[in-house]
């Protein structure tokens, strides 16, 4: 069956694109609408067009997996052109998403109108690319220019209600879309039609609102290079004519498509869309999850119940007494208080999200609980008396769920009646806001439980990697031997302060020992105390030298570097060089370079490793981990993929 069909209501022709998943624009969906449009223009019975999509969205841009190969005609630039300038009026209906091309495809349409719930934008920034049909150039002529700076150089779509103030789209439709444009077309007809994007002028913009915003926008990149030129692209179609603006646009599409960023973004891109789906669970149904409990109400446990209620499931936080519920649910009035500061939610919603929470110190009431994290205390001996407990109250078939960053989740379950439903659940602080989820298996796990941990991490908006287990699982391996990594570097001789600097050059928010000294320097330094208490040759790092020294990190006034009262900038401290003095050798200098290689190369050797044993399943899965983990820059594409051709 055709992608593209046509259908008449009348003098009004239905031009439907049907192309699963999400109607992406294809080489067949550009024909399709290309010969649309040749054969309705020649058609005398057809005054205007309505353009609907079947399935779930609009079109949601251009096919991105074509991106690897050469472009083939029609061009989408031709197609959106020839839409416009077609003898028929072209009225785009949109519900689900208009994105990229798909919204050039609207903007090419002499009307917009779209459902309420319906969002549209230009991404491209977001898979390393600027907008390639006109998208610049089209909406600078249609609204105000400090706004569409912002969308297509954040990439961030907006909903239909925030398109219908900018001027983006033209009405909002309440019930039938398709009814409801046809009847709109009917209704235009008979009044002026608007001119072409095309055919309106540019505004004039002044010089010093481009060399604010260009500072504005490179401070924010960071290094990812096509937020700057699609405001470079932005810029020229405020500057120039049509066609040349469009021009520019289009070399400057083709020629980030065939960048470095634009293949690291287009791997996240589809390595998040696989995560959620691994290939072992396909067929395996997950468990309902109605309601859930955290046990412990500390800054993780606050954090999942808020991730929790987030998602709208009720959730009963337990607590050891009294003081400690309350203590939880301060905890948990902070984080939305904190959301409603941010504009993030409203106060009523505040207000609904914490009324969700039931708070108490007896384990009975999970009786009929369908999920339970648990959220202590890092400790085995506290963390199983936790599941004891649970093994005691909770229904046989509710999952249970360590949140465990180091210890072995199949020690923590030992005695479990039904072990089958218990998994490791490793969420990232802030719980309610990072989006990485490892999912934690132990070999007696069963699928459904399994399958739950997947449904749950869909449900919270989470980005879900399985880990095998090992110490650290994929995330804090990988962390351990990344900070190995810097202090080696130091003990070479290399300043803190460079190797922070390379990796902030490199696309981090923070170099690894600002990072250290914002986080504190004593967990990590009383897991090597327990180890080495254990019995395990744990030999003494740098940072345990300064932790003895009293050099916590920032709560203490200093750690890798000194701070000054009050404030966060990190001053290089002559007692740090004192204390690591008789450790470190004068070495040569490394430039930033060198720097992130080095590190960099040690982390995609860790991931090497971990895969080789198993305990991923695939290296996109470490990239995952390390973007929404740990800060890794996305438009690098995570440490495998940024490294691929240099490891063996
Ligand atoms: N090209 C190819 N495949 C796409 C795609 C695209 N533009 N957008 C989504 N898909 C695929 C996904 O890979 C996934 O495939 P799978 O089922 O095999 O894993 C499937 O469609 C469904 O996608 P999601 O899981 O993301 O579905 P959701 O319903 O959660 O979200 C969406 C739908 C909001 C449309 C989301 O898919 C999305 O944001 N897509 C990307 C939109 C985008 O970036 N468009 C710009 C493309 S670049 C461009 O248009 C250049 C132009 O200027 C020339």
């Amino acid at each position: 069956m055709s992608v593209v069909t046509i259908a008449r209501e009348g003098n009004i022709a239905v031009v439907t694109i049907d192309n699963p998943p999400v109607n992406a624009l294809s080489q067949a969906v550009r024909q399709g609408l290309v010969d649309a449009v040749s054969e309705l223009d020649g058609d005398p019975d057809v005054s205007a067009v309505v353009l609907v999509c079947a399935g779930r969205t609009f079109i949601a841009g251009a096919d991105v997996s074509e991106f690897d190969k050469p472009p083939q005609p029609p061009h989408l630039p031709d197609v959106v052109s020839t839409i416009e300038l077609a003898a028929k009026p072209w009225i785009a209906a949109i519900h689900g998403s208009a994105l990229g091309g798909g919204f050039e495809v609207a903007l090419g349409c002499r009307f917009c109108l779209a459902t309420a719930d319906a969002s549209v934008g230009l991404p491209e920034v977001t898979l390393g690319i600027v907008p390639g049909a006109g998208g610049t150039v089209r909406m600078v002529r249609l609204a105000d220019v400090e706004a569409v700076v912002d969308l297509v150089t954040t990439g961030k779509p907006v909903r239909a209600p925030r398109a219908l103030e900018l001027g983006l789209i033209d009405r909002i439709i309440e019930g039938d879309l398709r009814a409801a444009a046809i009847a709109f077309a009917r209704d235009a007809l008979s009044r002026p039609l608007p001119q072409p994007l095309s055919l309106r002028p540019a505004p004039t913009v002044p010089v010093a609102f481009w060399v604010e915003t260009e500072a504005a926008v490179a401070k924010r990149a960071r290094g990812e290079v096509a937020p700057l030129r699609a405001l470079a692209c932005l810029r020229r179609a405020t500057e120039t004519d049509f066609a040349a603006a469009m021009q520019f646009e289009r070399a400057t599409f083709l020629e980030l498509r065939a960048s470095e960023q634009a293949a690291a973004l287009r791997h996240v891109f589809f390595a998040e869309r696989a995560a959620p789906r691994p290939a072992g669970l396909s067929g395996v149904q997950a468990l309902p999850l109605r309601n859930a409990a955290v046990i412990g109400g500390g800054t993780m446990g606050a954090g999942i119940a808020a991730a929790l209620r987030d998602a709208g499931l009720p959730v009963i936080l337990i607590e050891r007494d009294d003081a400690a519920v309350e203590r939880g649910i301060a905890n948990l009035r902070d984080i939305f208080a904190g959301a409603v500061k941010r504009g993030r939610l409203s106060e009523a919603a505040a207000e609904a999200r914490l009324a969700g929470v039931t708070g108490s110190t007896d384990y009975a009431a999970l009786a009929d609980t369908d999920l339970v994290i648990e959220a202590v205390f890092e400790e085995l001996l506290v963390k199983r008396q936790v599941f004891e407990q649970l093994g005691r109250v909770c229904r046989p078939d509710a999952v249970l769920a360590t949140n465990t960053s180091y210890l072995d989740p199949q020690a923590i379950a030992e005695g479990l009646p039904n072990p089958g439903r218990f998994i490791g659940l490793h969420f990232f602080s802030p719980a309610n806001v990072m989006r990485l989820l490892e999912i934690v298996p132990t070999p007696q796990t069963d699928d459904a439980t399994l399958a739950t941990g997947f449904a749950l991490a869909r449900m919270l908006g989470k980005v879900p990697v399985r880990a095998g287990i090992c110490e650290g699982f994929i995330g804090n391996r990988i962390l351990k031997r990344y900070r190995a990594e810097a202090e080696a570097l130091v003990g070479q001789g290399v300043a803190i302060a460079a190797v922070d600097a390379a990796m902030r050059g490199y696309g981090f928010a923070m170099g690894p020992f600002e990072a250290q000294d914002l986080g504190g320097l004593d967990i990590a330094f009383l897991q090597r105390e327990g180890a080495r208490a254990a019995g395990r040759d744990v030999p003494e790092t740098l940072g345990d030298i300064l932790v003895r020294a009293g050099r916590k990190g920032q709560k203490t006034g200093g750690g890798w570097y000194d701070y000054k009262p009050g404030d966060r900038r990190p001053v290089p401290s002559d007692e740090v060089t004192r204390l690591l003095g008789a450790r470190i050798e004068p070495g040569a200098a490394l430039d930033a370079e060198a720097i992130a290689d080095r590190l960099v190369g040690a982390m995609a050797r860790e991931g090497e490793a971990i895969l080789a044993e198993g305990i991923a399943e695939k290296a996109a899965d470490i990239d995952l981990v390390e973007i929404h983990g740990y800060g890794f820059p996305r438009w690098r594409g995570g440490p495998m993929f940024s490294t691929r051709s240099t490891l063996t």
